[in-house]
């Protein structure tokens, strides 16, 4: 080949590479944001018991309704989504799946209309094995019939879990279902599974085939839960950040905030480690009876914008010590969403200092600002210690904006960066 043949060939590889690393359905540009059944409302069908609380159309359409007048879609939480427990033990004489026809008794389209006449998008889950994890009909064998119903219910977002069937078949089979979902026209945001089926995932491969993927076990209501996923999140976080970006985000798993097993300060937290985590911010919680400090958190305009960062890089736990963190995020502006985690658990809030290499971000002077609101703004200069005092197993989630005027340093005083 000539050296030109080989130069076109190598722009017209570079020009290809974009569309073929990461799945291309134009969705999910920054992490998905929403309301999911699971985590609060498990697999609760006794509608006669509990009424308020049963997978049925009456919660989706009370959250659906709740969401819109109470300032939750504002807030960019705008698809609604059905976990586990929404399907009939049968399909019917076509093999069509059926929604349980006592708690969905208008039927899926019906439920997706009223969910898009809010503007809001419809989520729904199944399963690539033979039953959804808690023994539904799953979608193996029936994959297509099963995406063309989806698509005919306008459904958006779909989540695909991975119970009853051999992790091995997942490599071919999540991108299989990708492919349909993809032909049938409709964009569906896909939400895979896979990886929290196998040992060694292939994340290059899940990152082309779903825009968004649960990495690891279930979230439950209590902070050893929330923990155990941060500290799980951080250790494998070198494999984990390169593979999220635009339409394509790891998932560290619902919201619990507002639920029963987390203080205030530990709701706090992980709201604050989750934007930091680029992660999807999918509420799980009775928006009907949420205490307001609770939906405070979930509203939280700065921390909802550092989650929805446009440069979509995922932040990384940078420092621990004395049974704290610090976790990191980059953004797109060149400034820096910081929480400071205090995991002690022994009493009076403790204070930490550190300096800019411990935060793991360049020498230089920074207007800070307290995203949770409870201090005044300040500046840190290079060569500053920066102190902060954080509750026990709470957090101080702040954004570092460099102090600049015309991409020059300027300098700054006690409380701003002076121009
Ligand atoms: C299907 O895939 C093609 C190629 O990646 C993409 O351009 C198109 O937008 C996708 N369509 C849907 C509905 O996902
Ligand atoms: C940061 O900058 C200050 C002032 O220029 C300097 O004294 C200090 O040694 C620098 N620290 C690091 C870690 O580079």
């Amino acid at each position: 080949m000539s050296k030109t043949t080989i130069e076109v060939l190598w722009y017209i590889f570079l020009w290809l590479l974009p569309s073929c690393l990461s799945l291309d359905n134009g969705l999910a540009l920054t992490p998905p944001m929403g309301w999911l059944t699971w985590e609060r409302f498990r697999c609760i069908t006794d509608c006669k018991a509990y009424p308020q609380e049963c997978i049925s159309e009456a919660l989706i359409k009370r959250t659906a309704d709740i969401m819109v007048k109470e300032g939750y879609q504002a807030a960019g939480y705008n698809y609604i989504a059905i976990d586990d427990c929404w399907l009939e033990r049968e399909r019917d004489a076509n093999n069509r799946m059926v929604a349980d026809r006592h708690r969905f008794p208008s039927g899926m389209k019906a439920l997706a209309d009223y969910v898009h006449e809010r503007g809001l998008k419809f989520g729904i889950y199944q399963d690539y094995g033979t039953m959804t994890c808690a023994g539904y009909p799953g979608v193996l064998g029936y994959e297509e019939i099963d995406v063309k119903t989806f698509a005919e219910w306008d459904v958006d977002y779909i989540k695909l879990d991975g119970c009853y069937v051999d992790s091995t078949k997942m490599d071919t089979g999540y991108p299989a279902f990708g492919k349909l979902l993809n032909e049938t026209g409709r964009p569906m945001l896909y939400s895979c599974s896979w990886p929290a089926y196998q040992d060694k995932p292939n994340y290059d491969s899940i990152e082309r085939h779903c825009n968004l993927w649960r990495n690891w076990g279930d979230i439950d209501d209590s902070w050893t839960s929330v923990t155990s996923i941060m500290s799980w999140f951080a250790n494998n976080q070198d494999e984990l950040v390169k593979h999220a970006g635009p339409g394509h985000w790891n998932d560290p798993d619902m919201l619990i905030i507002g639920n029963f097993g987390l203080s205030l300060d530990q709701a706090r937290v992980q709201m604050a480690v989750w934007s930091v985590l680029a992660a999807p911010l999918l509420m799980s919680v009775d928006l009907a009876t949420i205490r307001p400090e609770f939906k405070e958190i979930l509203l939280n305009k700065d921390i909802i914008e550092v989650d929805q960062d446009p440069l979509g890089k995922q932040g990384l736990r940078v420092w621990t010590g004395s049974n704290c963190e610090i976790w990191t995020r980059e953004l797109f502006d060149g400034s820096y969403a910081i929480a400071f985690v205090n995991l002690r658990e022994d009493g009076a809030p403790y204070t930490l200092s550190v300096r800019a290499h411990h935060m793991k971000i360049p020498n230089q002077t920074y207007k800070v600002k307290d995203l949770y609101k409870e201090e005044e703004s300040r500046v840190f200069g290079a060569e500053d210690v920066f102190e902060t005092r954080i509750n026990p197993t709470g957090v101080r989630f702040y954004k570092f904006t460099k102090c600049v005027s015309h991409g020059r340093r300027i300098r700054a005083n006690k409380n701003h960066c002076v121009v």
